[in-house]
């Protein structure tokens, strides 16, 4: 798995914002659409294009369009959602397919409970969107789910990563036959007991949608 950290001054600046328990949830869903917008030009750097021609007021040249089959920008139910919007407007003539994953308190183990995907998705490239990695075991379902249903390529983004999660994913994807990027916009310590990211940001689902 290929790991790209966005280091850059103005996604560290709305990531302190994001993390300020004093935001409140108005900006805080703002803030989140524009850092997916920033990590979205990080995570596009290999979408597969097609030239093709046109001419412009002074000359005929060769341009680029997105290839065929499109994109598929799948967002992990519930907190995926919040970074929709973002990602739609870097990538509007992507698909979109709805992927829901609960984690199995017993067990520790993520099971679908919803999803709205195309049947097959070969040959697709696909961009998972989920605000935290922490334990990792969501997003390596996720990844494992769609590549079972045929995609060639996935990139994960993340706002803010844990370092077991990263680790986690890394183990779960071994030998897996699509290449998968994490692009995030910063690795933070540790997880806590309760499987929060520190200093992370919180219940990033909570914050998005006002459930406190
Ligand atoms: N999910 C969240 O929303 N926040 C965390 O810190 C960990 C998982």
């Amino acid at each position: 798995m290929r790991v790209h950290v966005a280091d850059h001054p103005l996604i560290a600046h709305k990531l302190t914002y994001l993390r300020d328990k004093r935001t409140d949830t108005p900006t805080f869903r703002r803030l989140t659409d524009e850092l997916v917008t920033l990590l979205a030009y990080e995570a596009t750097r290999d979408v597969r294009v097609t030239p093709f021609d046109i001419e412009t007021p002074v000359s005929p040249t060769t341009g680029i369009h997105l290839s065929s089959p499109k994109p598929l920008v799948v967002p992990i139910l519930r907190a995926g959602l919040g970074m929709l919007d973002g990602m739609m407007r870097m990538l509007p003539t992507a698909e979109v397919g709805f992927l829901g994953l609960v984690r199995n308190e017993e067990t520790l183990e993520a099971h679908t409970y919803a999803h709205r995907l195309p049947d097959d998705l070969d040959k697709r490239q696909c961009y998972v969107l989920d605000p935290m990695l922490a334990t990792g075991g969501t997003l390596a379902a996720a990844i494992h789910y769609l590549v079972d249903l045929g995609a060639d390529d996935i990139t994960a983004t993340t706002l803010l990563s844990a370092p077991e999660g990263i680790a986690r994913l890394e183990k779960d994807l071994e030998g897996i036959s699509a290449p998968v990027t994490l692009v995030t916009g910063a690795i933070d310590e540790r997880l806590n007991e309760q499987g929060y990211i520190v200093p992370g940001l919180g219940d990033a689902g909570d914050r998005l949608y006002g459930v406190i």
